[in-house]
């Protein structure tokens, strides 16, 4: 199968341009789910404290599963949503009893554990194990959208299929993993919401919303 063009070009920018962040640098699945569930709702910044706090105090999933729900809350403090901080304890609980401590290595399982959907189980199968499962969250709908004019809404039912449908046909099968990274980091830094940086984008020749100029047109929403 041959990779996309897409794929090689954010992929040889990702090399030479993403942050260095520490859930980057391993390939464990806690690790990697650990970073997930704190950035769901949170800035990297701000997440890379609790993340450094998190692995510090629970180095493994054993140690957050036989830590007390209050030591539990302690940690989270200031990240808000306190009821991701009592599914990360009831997965970490799951993970170590059902599993013996050792997260799945299949998508299918990973979907299975509580409180883990789509994206977060494309992430740790594609970060942790290498699988070819593409990851769709806000930062991808934004870059798949500009480029290739997709003006489906990305919160209809038919937006959801139809873009998880184009990530999966874009995706790198060899290096599944950065190719995830790639498009999320390039949404994060170039392609932001407001004024995305088209200049420096390494995939400006291939942006359909950018030849046009509607790059802030998109994506397209249902609701307001
Ligand atoms: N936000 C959510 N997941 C992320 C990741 N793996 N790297 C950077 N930002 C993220």
């Amino acid at each position: 199968v041959q990779t996309s063009a897409f794929s090689l070009l954010i992929q040889n920018w990702y090399i030479e341009n993403h942050r260095d962040l520490p859930w980057r640098n391993t390939d464990s699945p806690y690790f990697i789910w650990l970073s997930e569930v704190i950035l769901q709702q949170t800035r990297v910044v701000q997440g890379l404290d609790y993340y450094h706090k998190f692995t510090r105090l629970f180095p493994t999933v054993h140690d957050l599963a036989n830590a007390s729900e209050q030591e539990i809350l302690n940690t989270w403090q200031g990240l808000g949503y306190y009821s991701r901080a009592r599914n990360l304890h009831k997965t970490a609980k799951h993970v170590d009893q059902q599993y013996n401590g050792v997260f799945p290595d299949s998508y299918k399982e990973l979907l299975s554990l509580p409180g883990v959907g789509p994206y977060t189980a494309a992430a740790i199968a594609s970060f942790a194990y290498n699988l070819p499962h593409a990851v769709v969250d806000g930062n991808v709908f934004r870059v798949l959208s500009r480029v290739f004019s997709v003006d489906t809404p990305i919160d209809s039912t038919k937006g959801k299929k139809e873009f998880s449908e184009l990530a999966d046909n874009l995706l790198d099968k060899t290096h599944p993993g950065r190719h995830n990274q790639a498009i999320m980091e390039l949404g994060a830094l170039v392609c932001s919401p407001k004024s995305p940086d088209c200049s420096s984008c390494p995939i400006e020749e291939i942006c359909s919303a950018r030849a046009s100029g509607n790059q802030e047109n998109f994506p397209v929403k249902e609701k307001k």
